[in-house]
C-alpha cells in the first residue's frame, strides 16, 4: 500500500519541517488539498504556497482539485510538475478532454469520485487514467468519519479496472487509519490519503508505516 499524507492536516506554521518529517518518515506521496471556496465550502493552498512545498520535498506531489474551474487550476499547478493531478468527475463536462491536457503537461491524470458517485460513471475514462480516487468522506475538510461503503465501491471499481485497463491504481481518501486500512488493501485499493491520522500522530514514521500493509 503506498500512502500519501494530506498536508491539509499539517502545522502550517512550520511547513517545511513538517514536509520534510514526512518524506524522512517515509511517505510514498505528498497529497496536496486545493479547494476553491466553490466546490467545496472550504479554501486552502494556491501555488504560492504549494510551490515552497515542492522545493521541500523529496517525495512527488499528488494534487488533488476541489474546485469548479479545472482547466485554470491545471494550468496554475503544472508548472510545480506534481506526479499526478487529479479533478473531480462532478465539476467537470469535459473529462476526456482534461484528462489529454494533463497528460500534455507529462503529469499523470486522476479522476476522484464523491461518495455518492458510482463507478461506472468513469468506465469509459479508465483506459486514459493512471488513478482513481475514491472519496470515503465529503471533499472539503479533514478528521471527518470514513464512510465505510468506499470498500464495496473499491471491489467494483477493481472489476471495473481489471477489464478495462489493469495498470490504473484505486486511491482512498478520507478518514483512513489503522483500522480501516486492512479492508481497504483487501478490497484492492493501491494508494491512501490519510491526514489527521499522520499528523495527529507524535511518530509520523510510525503512523505511515503502520498504513504500507
Ligand atoms: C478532504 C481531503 C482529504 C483530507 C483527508 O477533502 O481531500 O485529503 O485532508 O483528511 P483525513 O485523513 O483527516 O480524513
Ligand atoms: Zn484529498
Amino acid at each position: 500500500m503506498l500512502v500519501a499524507p494530506s498536508i491539509l492536516s499539517a502545522d502550517f506554521g512550520k511547513l517545511n519541517e513538517e514536509i520534510k518529517a514526512i518524506c524522512d518518515g517515509g511517505c510514498d506521496l505528498i497529497h496536496v488539498d486545493v479547494m476553491d471556496g466553490h466546490f467545496v465550502p472550504n479554501m486552502t493552498l494556491g501555488p504560492v504556497v504549494v510551490a515552497p512545498v515542492a522545493k521541500a520535498a523529496t517525495k512527488p506531489l499528488d494534487v488533488h482539485l476541489m474546485v469548479e474551474n479545472n482547466t485554470f487550476f491545471v494550468e496554475l499547478f503544472a508548472p510545480l510538475k506534481p506526479m499526478y493531478i487529479s479533478f473531480h468527475i462532478e465539476s467537470e463536462k469535459h473529462p476526456h478532454r482534461l484528462i489529454q491536457k494533463i497528460r500534455d503537461y507529462g503529469i499523470r491524470p486522476a479522476i476522484v469520485l464523491n461518495p455518492h458517485t458510482a463507478p461506472e460513471a468513469i468506465e469509459y475514462l479508465l483506459e486514459d487514467l493512471d488513478m482513481v480516487l475514491l472519496m470515503s468522506v465529503n471533499p472539503g475538510f479533514g478528521g471527518q468519519k470514513f464512510i465505510t461503503n468506499v470498500i464495496e465501491k473499491a471491489s467494483k471499481l477493481k472489476e471495473l479496472i481489471e477489464k478495462r485497463n489493469p495498470s490504473c491504481l484505486i486511491q482512498v481518501d478520507g478518514g483512513v487509519n489503522d483500522k480501516n486500512i486492512l479492508e481497504l488493501k483487501q478490497a484492492g485499493v493501491d494508494v491512501v490519503v490519510a491526514g489527521s491520522y499522520v499528523f495527529g500522530n507524535e511518530d509520523y514514521s510510525k503512523a505511515i508505516k503502520s498504513l504500507q500493509v
